[in-house]
């Protein structure tokens, strides 16, 4: 065995012979680690959940979470990892508390420490004080927080999270990255997540994999796929404009362009803290005042950029993927007894 939390090779799915909705896609996740798979909506990132979630047979490829084969044993994986979707999914005619009852049972949680554990889980995700409301009283946040609770009620080793985010307002999101990187640190816990919020991507996930029609296009860390860009911008300011500037700016060493815009010099290189001293050191030889020098690494939205030929859009909702998966979940917990 690989020692990898999650190991996907040569995965490909084609809907009804036709739709190529993921080609060939591999990659490893190492245990404890926060792994963001980004793409436009309609790239492939729920098929792509739903396979390795043992909700969805590929067409060609393997699989293995947390040392299972996913298409040998998909009930097996489906019972070991946590999983919250994209959509909620959370009943609203339940009240916080039952939908975590119903979620234990489900999930095979020993009757003695149910009670305790939604407790707890309540508490730390703070619904304590609404677990005994209905949940559409609930607001965006408090249900992705009790989502959250249910998708790690039997504390998986793997949580896959389907654009857990979307919709929720900064404060939202922050809250909930909170949790899920507490519940990281404590449990070791893997994390799979899709977003499309990039900034949350780059400051959140150790690594993430860019897929684009189905094709994964970079895999690094964050800091890599920028560093790989080639470039940061140094922004230099002089206190009085001064005709000489540019040119003493071209001559340091590792400086890729300068551009003058509005009395400020643009400089490209490829390592810009390192440059900043040299470009200081360089002008005050020249007798130049600086008033200001800032440094902006490039974001993910370049580097998206770079490897998409795209910009990053907005996902517009569900996909027919999304609709799928939950018809079968649903199905799933009926089968298995549903509600009391
Ligand atoms: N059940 C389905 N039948 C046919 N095509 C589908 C189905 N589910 C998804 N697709 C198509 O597969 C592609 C990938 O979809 P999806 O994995 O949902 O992308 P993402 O989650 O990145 O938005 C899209 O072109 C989508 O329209
Ligand atoms: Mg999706």
């Amino acid at each position: 065995m690989s020692g990898l939390a999650i190991e996907a090779a040569g995965l490909v799915k084609t809907y009804k012979g036709k739709v190529r909705a993921v080609e060939n896609v591999s990659f490893g996740v190492d245990p404890g680690r926060i792994f963001g798979f980004l793409g436009p909506n309609g790239a492939g990132k729920t098929t792509t959940v739903a396979m390795l979630t043992g909700n969805l047979a590929p067409t060609a490829g393997q699989a293995t979470v947390d040392g299972v084969d996913v298409f040998r044993h998909p009930e097996l994986v489906k019972r070991k990892i946590g999983l919250v979707f994209q959509e909620s999914t959370a009943d609203s005619d339940l009240t916080g508390r039952e939908n975590l009852e119903l979620a234990a049972a489900l999930f095979g949680v020993p009757r003695r420490s149910t009670a305790t554990t939604i407790d707890s889980l309540l508490d730390r995700m703070q619904i304590g004080d609404a677990a005994d409301r209905l949940t559409k009283t609930y607001s965006g946040g408090m249900r992705r927080r009790l989502e959250l609770a249910v998708g790690i009620i039997h504390a998986p080793r793997v949580l896959f999270l389907d654009e857990p985010t979307l919709g929720l307002d900064p404060q939202g999101r922050a809250g909930f990255w909170r949790f899920v990187l507490e519940l990281r640190k404590e449990h070791g816990m893997t994390v799979f997540v899709t977003t499309h919020y990039l900034d949350e991507a780059d400051t959140i996930c150790d690594r993430i994999a860019i897929i684009d029609h189905g094709h994964l296009v970079a895999t690094g860390s964050p800091s890599e796929l920028k560093d790989r860009l080639g470039a940061d911008l140094v922004t230099v300011r002089p206190v009085t404009p001064s005709p000489i500037m540019e040119g003493v700016l071209r001559a340091v060493p590792g400086v890729l362009s300068v551009a003058v815009q509005d009395g400020s010099y643009r400089v490209k290189a490829p390592r810009g803290e390192a440059l900043i001293p040299l470009l200081v050191d360089a002008c005050a030889r020249s007798g130049i005042d600086l008033a200001s020098v800032s440094l902006k690494r490039p974001s993910l939205d370049e580097v998206f950029l770079e490897f998409t030929g795209r910009e990053f859009r907005e996902d517009e909702g569900m996909t027919a993927t999304d609709r799928a998966v939950r018809v079968g979940q649903v199905q799933q917990a009926f089968g298995r007894g549903g509600r009391r």
